[in-house]
């Protein structure tokens, strides 16, 4: 067993795990935190995003052991007591998500693309989702809210960039390449 110290969420957890268990599973299995997903659990579908010190990663591949010390942001940790992150009201309001098993991950990258780059073009947010695959809203609806999202952030009366957005024409199967879908 792995003696672990992880913030999740703000809060600081001390663990102990087997020494391969992915972080996903920690958070799933040890800390109750579902939001992120088991997809693909070979790094595909990014259904497993979460942040880790500010950056996405994919918690199916990752080690526990990996993050010790470092803090990790899910989804359940993303909004306060004042209500939910512009993100989350966005993919909300945009209908971005329908069954809703990729939304933690995709919402999550989009945190960290918006964190680092703050009015970001249509191509960036396509960019920053690539790796996150939906089987049900084909993307648009999604890239529309990031960009809402970020608006949201900077202030209403920010301009918004161009979307730059073409149909999609496909949505990704497991196992294809990343973001396949979104043109
Ligand atoms: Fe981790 Fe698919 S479950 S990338
Ligand atoms: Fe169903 Fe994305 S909303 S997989």
């Amino acid at each position: 067993m792995s003696a672990l110290r992880i913030t999740v969420n703000g809060r600081e957890h001390v663990l102990s795990a087997p020494p391969e268990t992915t972080l996903l599973a920690l958070l799933r299995e040890h800390l109750g935190l579902t939001g992120a997903k088991l997809g693909c659990d070979v790094g595909d579908c990014g259904a497993c995003t979460v942040l880790v010190d500010g950056q996405a990663v994919n918690a199916c591949l990752m080690l526990a052991a990996q993050a010790d010390g470092r803090s990790v942001l899910t989804i359940e940790g993303l909004a306060t007591p004042d209500g939910l992150h512009p993100l989350q009201e966005a993919f909300e309001r945009h209908a971005a998500l329908q069954c809703g098993f990729c939304g933690p991950g995709a919402i999550l990258s989009a945190k960290a693309l918006l964190d680092a780059n703050p009015a970001p073009t249509g191509a960036e947010i396509r960019d920053a989702l690539a790796g996150n695959l939906c089987r049900c809203t084909g993307y648009t609806k999604m890239i529309t809210a990031v960009h809402a999202a970020a608006q949201a952030l900077r202030g209403a009366g920010a301009e918004m960039p161009p979307l730059g957005l073409t149909a999609s024409p496909s949505i990704p199967l497991p196992g294809g390449e990343k973001g396949g879908g979104l043109s």
